[in-house]
């Protein structure tokens, strides 16, 4: 009687611990969700997810209702004869759950061949840091951050390397997971069917701020994704007035040269993220922040604030000079 409890209480709880899973789940933005694919990768994903999810729930009521059947069903009154049990066995215990692994040997191979990389005809390099992305286009002569620009309905070659530990680029809508390592160059890819902006996370545990390595993958029409490489490619130029000509003097006063490049400038920096159309990003800090006037000049003024143990330093400039530096940093279009 007393194992029969036990056996309640156990289910009772499992089902305790899965509804906020289940509700979570459930909630009703699709951003950052591999159960609502927006390419054909995350597609086939998230029918194998499914696939998965209906053989699984099946097998686990099955063994539920067995076990119910054992514990309060009738009793043999000759238990030394059982031919029924024979058979049971041979079904249950042989022939079904070879039917399984077969049906999963199957889709296992078909993911092989759907998700295999296409033939692209764009590159994008991606490197991990601790914590952010930085991305490159080869081919463009663009080098950006923490938000990946690609053209809608095109499959498009994601090379992914480590500048430190080990990460991973998880863009769930879009595709699976895939590594990024310090000593090896791993590939995939991205293929958005319509326009819009799919979050990315890092999926590997890489330090302090790991939750905090975020990215943008933000698909758009193939012409705007031209005006848009084409407006990378060169640096911005704007003529800056009295006070954002003090903020570009005290971009060099206190070194933030050494860590961040600008292009068209003297600053060349490759530690921290490329800064040259940093004001046309759409968030600071890898996700972090929304890329506004009072989060970027918080985020120069202290940026251990926000993300404590992130490699940028405290600057210690007086309100004017920051005032002027946030204001230069946002011609930066
Ligand atoms: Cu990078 Cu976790």
């Amino acid at each position: 009687m007393h194992c029969k409890k036990r056996i309640l209480r156990t289910l009772l709880n499992s089902l305790v611990v899965a509804l906020p899973a289940i509700v979570i789940g459930c909630h009703e933005n699709h951003n950052q969700s591999m159960l609502h694919p927006a390419g054909p990768a995350a597609t086939h994903i998230a029918w194998v997810w499914w696939f998965l999810f209906v053989v699984c729930t099946t097998i686990f009521l099955s063994v539920i209702l067995l076990t119910a059947v054992a514990i309060w069903g009738p009793r043999s009154t000759t238990p030394h004869e059982s031919p029924l049990g024979n058979r049971f066995i041979i079904f249950s215990g042989i022939i079904i759950p070879g039917f399984i692994l077969i049906a999963l040997l199957v889709v296992s191979v078909r993911s092989q061949v759907v998700l295999g990389m296409p033939n692209t005809e764009l590159t994008i390099r991606v490197t991990g840091h601790m914590w952010w992305w930085e991305v490159e286009y080869p081919e463009l002569g663009i080098v950006t951050a923490n938000e990946i620009h690609i053209p809608v309905g095109q499959p498009v070659r994601i090379e992914l390397i480590s500048a430190d530990v080990i990460h991973s680029l998880w863009v769930p809508n879009l595709q699976g997971k895939m590594d990024l390592l310090p000593d090896k160059v791993n590939a995939t890819w991205l293929l958005a069917e319509n326009e819009g902006v799919f979050r990315g996370q890092c999926a590997e545990f890489c330090g302090v701020q790991h939750a905090w390595m975020g990215i943008e993958v933000i698909a758009m029409q193939p012409d705007r994704f031209a005006q848009w490489t084409e407006a990378r490619r060169s640096p911005s130029r704007v003529a800056l007035s009295k006070s954002e000509q003090h903020g570009f003097d005290v971009f060099f006063k206190v070194a933030c040269h050494n860590c961040h490049a600008i292009d068209g400038t003297s600053a060349l920096g490759i530690r921290g993220p490329n800064l040259t159309h940093l004001a046309s990003r759409r968030t600071i800090g890898a996700g972090l922040l929304e890329n506004n006037h009072g989060n970027l000049s918080g985020w120069v003024a202290n940026p251990q604030t926000a993300k404590p143990g992130n490699l940028m330093p405290r600057t210690h400039i007086n309100s004017v000079d920051l005032r002027s530096l946030v204001e230069f940093l946002e011609t930066l279009k």
